[in-house]
């Protein structure tokens, strides 16, 4: 792993993007796996930015976003479809039918996510993924639990997942309970992957992360067995190494 600490969400997010920008530069045709979350805003702007001074295509980009809430439909403001759109699909020249996030308005989960990993499968997997980092040290949707799960699946919320994402909720009731989620498989297949974390209440999850044992429990401790793990954090994140 390469740790880079630094000193703001705004550095944090420069970083990240350039290392992004990077990657399409050198491979225009690049399959990205996405993120949702505040920790990855700054690092879209910073990509519009780089795209609107003319540095970066996004053309001939693939996009494969993480996870999504069950039954949210793609206009609600919560959902990740919408947030993918309103923080970079609609600000660059990607070709949005080359954006995909799980269908949230399928009920069916077994069909949602068999259909998600066709698409993952079909486009050859992931050239770089980038990650948030939930408190409980889950990445994508992926739970604490007693078992990684390999492939896209749906799950249970864990309450302290539903309390981090309620701040984005008019109430606490509007919090769906399941979502759908790219497994742990496909991310760790991931070519290279970006993880940004901002905040002291990431500390003790990204503590776990970088230097506990790698269990299920935390499922972001698989990223210890990942040959290209790039993590840039803030201090805070970081304050419990
Ligand atoms: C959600 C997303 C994760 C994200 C996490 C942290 O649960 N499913 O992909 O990493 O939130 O979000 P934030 O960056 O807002 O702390």
């Amino acid at each position: 792993m390469m740790i880079y600490k630094v000193k703001s969400y705004e550095e944090m997010s420069k970083k990240a993007a350039s290392i992004i920008a990077s990657q399409i530069i050198i491979k225009p045709d690049s399959v990205l796996g996405l993120a949702t979350g505040s920790s990855p805003v700054g690092t879209y702007q910073n990509l519009i930015e780089l795209y609107k001074k003319g540095y970066i295509d996004f053309s001939r980009i693939t996009s494969i976003n993480l996870d999504e809430y069950k039954g949210l439909e793609p206009t609600n403001n919560q959902s990740y479809r919408y947030f993918m759109n309103n923080n970079l699909f609609d600000h660059v020249n990607i070709d949005k039918k080359a954006t995909f996030v799980p269908d949230g308005l399928e009920m069916d989960s077994d069909k949602a996510c068999g259909d998600y990993e066709k698409i993952i499968e079909s486009y050859g997997g992931i050239d770089l993924q980038l990650l948030g980092i939930g408190r409980n040290g889950h990445i994508g949707f992926n739970e604490p639990g007693p078992a990684f799960i390999k492939d896209t699946h749906c799950t249970d919320l864990t309450q302290s997942t539903i309390d981090a994402n309620k701040r984005f909720f008019a109430s606490e009731e509007d919090v769906p309970h399941q979502a759908y989620s790219m497994g742990i498989g496909s991310i760790m297949k991931a070519k290279k992957i970006l993880l940004i974390a901002c905040g002291e209440d990431k500390a003790d999850a990204m503590a776990k992360t970088i230097n506990g044992p790698i269990t299920p429990e935390v499922p972001a401790s698989i990223l210890q067995l990942h040959k290209d793990v790039v993590i840039i954090a803030d201090e805070a994140a970081l304050s419990k190494l």
